[in-house]
């Protein structure tokens, strides 16, 4: 698996300090909230688990699962729900927990779709962000980290369902995700 990486862009150490602050800072901010944190599977749940143990307030934890169509819709702002949240958001303050934010498309589309069903509030906390490829505008309340144009992987993000287990944030070589495009 080593042998795909082209590049660790972010070490286990820097992610988890990173971490540490977003949950203090999370912490502070939401004291007199009432805290749902949303994870968008599968991407999110190792950044979302980690997280968690750092906000230090009672919370609700709910998933979400959403698609986006294929790439020739992708500008029409199709998102489809498949897996949708347990729980009435009716009154909560949620954060949707994202791994990574591209185009922009999947979390306008998820704020827009928890304030139309009466949260109280919505913001978004995002692992990454390449801002390189934004198509929609969103405000993303909470960064981890700026990443370049490359495919990645680690720490949640997968490429074909596997690498999401690495303890890091890497770019994958590109002969590895073209080989398979190659080959399907
Ligand atoms: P949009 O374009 O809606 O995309 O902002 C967000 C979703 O696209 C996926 N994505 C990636 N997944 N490595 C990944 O493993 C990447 O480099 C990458 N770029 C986008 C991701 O699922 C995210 O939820
Ligand atoms: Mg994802």
């Amino acid at each position: 698996m080593k042998n795909d990486i082209k590049e660790i862009l972010i070490s286990e150490e820097e992610v988890s300090v990173r971490i540490k602050e977003l949950g203090k800072e999370i912490t502070k901010d939401y004291k007199e909230k009432n805290l749902m944190v949303v994870g968008i599977l599968k991407g999110a749940v190792v950044f979302m688990s980690e997280l968690c143990k750092r906000i230090d307030l009672p919370i609700d934890m709910d998933f979400m699962s959403v698609s986006s169509y294929g790439k020739s819709s992708r500008s029409t702002g199709e998102v489809k729900i498949i897996k949708d949240l347990d729980d009435s958001v009716e009154g909560k303050d949620i954060l949707i927990v994202e791994d990574i934010i591209d185009t922009g498309l999947t979390l306008s589309y998820l704020t827009d779709n928890l304030k139309k069903r009466g949260a109280n509030s919505v913001k978004i906390i995002t692992l990454l962000d390449k801002p390189g490829r934004r198509n929609i505008q969103v405000k993303v309340d909470y960064l981890g980290f700026e990443v370049p144009n490359e495919f990645i992987v680690g720490y949640g993000l997968d490429f074909s369902e596997m690498y999401r287990n690495l303890p890091y944030i890497a770019a994958l070589k590109e002969e590895v995700y073209n080989d398979e495009i190659l080959n399907k």
